[in-house]
């Protein structure tokens, strides 16, 4: 007979790319007791990568009932869990039948590059007819890029509305003014009115304007088009997997992210189950408007998809439901973030400036930029970093993700046989003190920031008779690390913020040689708390925000004072300048060939 303790805490399911766990933390995020389960991982064909959505589902409820069979081992029960937060690998797309509650296919997963096609289709679409604007495009378009121009026309005048403005517009065009001698004079440019540009779309458009061209995505949903992104997933299934196409066409279809699949199983599936999806995981759609965190009609309509299959856009921080049944039943469901941005909120990174690297499969860096979307120039995705409530302002983040990083490490283990296990790497590398000229650049399906490129090609350049496995080994670590690198360049250069610490977390940072390297290559000091579950910690605090539970609330970070405070380790750059100059270049070379290969 255990003695019976008495405990608050709040749980974490993390769904991520190759496994589920679910985590139980106390007020100071001291893991009471967690549960890891892979799940199988489909390749049917080069590029390709699924999932079967009933064993995310199952890994996650069997994660927890086995964490809740070792909690109250320690003595507590499950009822001292007093709510649960979801976070989850972002973009992959579930499609289930709304009748039966079942999935239709396999999720595609978010580095499935299937898409090529489709990616190049909707291009040459938006290049040529370009997307129309919203009903309220005055909001949706910074006035000084013509925004403001049809609204202020219309106080001008008093009269019509903002298309009339337009039509009459382009009527004067029509009627003989040069476009620019007309903008000269409507005071093209400056003070909110249009530009040239703007005028001359508007005539060619009957008075009709349209964005065109990658920029137009880029200005709604801070997202290049890329087959990284749920939109293109999606269409691609509506028109390829006979059973998706149908049930689209008799309107059954429910699409979700990975959040919304667990979140509608969690809370009773067909019997019914919430169809949501936060607003973080929405930002990666492709489908939804930064500025106002809704479902961009256009967009819907640009990608031949119907408002009607969509989920209902959620904050990350409230309760959205209870679970229906198990071990946890009643148990609030107040959380739901994708995991890049659970990990920028576990690793505390609430101030605009602060940010963090995950190095999981891919590798993903989040720089904080407060309630500003900020526009890279540069290849960063501008994104929903967190909204703390349904009547919260947002936070945003720009990010650079990888696709490939962890997954580069196993790839080695799995599909060259180079070690029996990850754990190995650190011991292969220390043969060689470094890559001897090698240099791999990892682009197994395309390079995603700061190069978006889906056409390169993975490759391993630099070999001599002198390489060794080791040195390959090395090569892998450092292709992360490199690319992590020109990611946190592009940061600087337009934040304008040097940084000098870097938080990271994930698996491939139990390597120690891996961030040295990092360290070493990106010449700042690298920050490696000694409680590394940060993804799971985030969907932890933002359910425990909603409940206001610890006293924790993350609009104060003051309030996290005591959480995740055990000592961290740190990483100094030993390399001389010289050295990581000439060596980044070494890598920049070799990005150089990788490009286009696929053409
Ligand atoms: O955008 C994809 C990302 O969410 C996947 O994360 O941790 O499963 O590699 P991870």
């Amino acid at each position: 007979n255990r003695e019976k303790k008495k405990g608050e805490f709040v749980g974490s399911v993390d769904c991520g790319t190759t496994s589920t766990r679910f985590i139980v933390f106390d007020q100071y995020a001291k893991i009471i007791c967690e549960h890891q389960m892979e799940f199988q991982q489909y390749y049917p064909h080069p590029g390709w990568h699924e999932h079967e959505p009933y064993d995310l589902v199952d890994s996650m409820n069997e994660c927890i009932a086995q964490a809740i069979e070792k909690l109250e081992f320690l003595g507590f029960s499950a009822s001292d869990i007093k709510c649960i937060g979801i976070t989850n690998q972002r973009e992959t797309v579930v499609c289930w039948d709304k009748t039966t509650g079942k999935p239709l296919c396999k999720t595609v997963v978010w580095d499935d590059a299937r898409t090529v096609g489709v990616v190049r289709e909707f291009q040459k679409k938006l290049d040529e007819e370009g997307l129309p604007f919203g009903d309220n495009e005055e909001d949706e378009r910074d006035p000084k890029e013509g925004g403001g121009y049809f609204k202020a026309k219309k106080e001008q005048t008093g009269e019509g509305t903002a298309e009339d403005g337009a039509q009459a517009l382009a009527e004067k065009l029509k009627n003989g003014l040069g476009v620019a001698e007309q903008a000269k004079k409507e005071g093209g440019g400056d003070d909110g009115l249009p530009t040239p540009t703007v005028i001359s779309d508007v005539a060619i458009s009957g008075g009709k304007r349209r964005r065109k061209g990658k920029e137009a995505l880029v200005d709604i949903t801070g997202l290049p088009l890329s087959t990284y992104f749920s939109a293109i997933k999606l269409k691609w299934l509506t028109d390829h997997h006979p059973e998706v196409r149908k049930a689209f066409q008799e309107d059954r279809l429910a699409f979700g992210t990975v959040d919304s699949w667990l979140l509608y199983n969690l809370t009773g599936g067909v019997d019914g189950g919430i169809h949501a999806i936060d607003c973080t995981n929405a930002s990666r759609t492709l489908l939804m408007s930064l500025k106002t965190l809704q479902w961009y009609q256009p967009l819907i309509d640009f990608f031949g998809l119907k408002s009607s299959i969509l989920p209902k856009i959620v904050s990350s921080s409230e309760v959205y439901g209870k679970i229906a049944s198990g071990p946890l039943e009643n148990v609030p469901i107040a959380g739901m973030v994708g995991d890049q941005q659970a990990a920028l909120v576990g690793n505390k990174c609430l101030s605009k400036g602060q940010a963090k690297n995950t190095y999981g499969t891919g590798s993903f860096v989040l720089f904080n930029t407060g309630p500003d979307v900020v526009r890279s120039k540069n290849g960063l995705i501008s994104t929903v970093a967190y909204r703390l409530g349904d009547h919260e302002a947002p936070t945003y983040a720009l990010e650079g993700s990888i696709a490939v990083a962890g997954s580069a490490i196993k790839w080695l283990r799995d599909q060259v046989g180079l070690i029996d296990e990850s754990a190995e790497m650190d011991a292969l590398c220390s043969h060689v003190k470094d890559t001897g000229g090698v240099y791999f650049v990892t682009a197994f399906s395309g390079l995603l920031a700061p190069y978006w490129d889906p056409n390169a090609g993975g490759m391993i350049v630099g070999l001599t008779q002198y390489s060794t496995a080791s040195h390959i080994a090395r090569a892998t670590l450092e292709a992360v690390c490199y690319q992590s690198r020109a990611v946190l360049d592009v940061i600087e250069q337009e934040s304008g913020v040097r940084l000098d610490e870097l938080k990271v977390d994930g698996g491939v940072t139990n390597s120690d040689l891996a961030m040295q390297i990092q360290a070493d290559i990106g010449g700042f000091r690298v920050c490696r708390p000694h409680m590394r579950e940060s993804t799971a910690l985030g969907s932890a605090l933002l359910a425990g925000h909603a409940l206001k539970l610890f006293g924790w609330d993350l609009s104060k970070p003051e309030t996290l004072s005591e959480v995740n405070m055990q000592e961290a380790m740190y990483f100094d750059p030993e390399w001389p300048e010289a050295k990581r100059r000439k060596n980044v270049r070494g890598w920049e070379r070799a990005v150089e060939r990788a490009r286009s290969w696929h053409t």
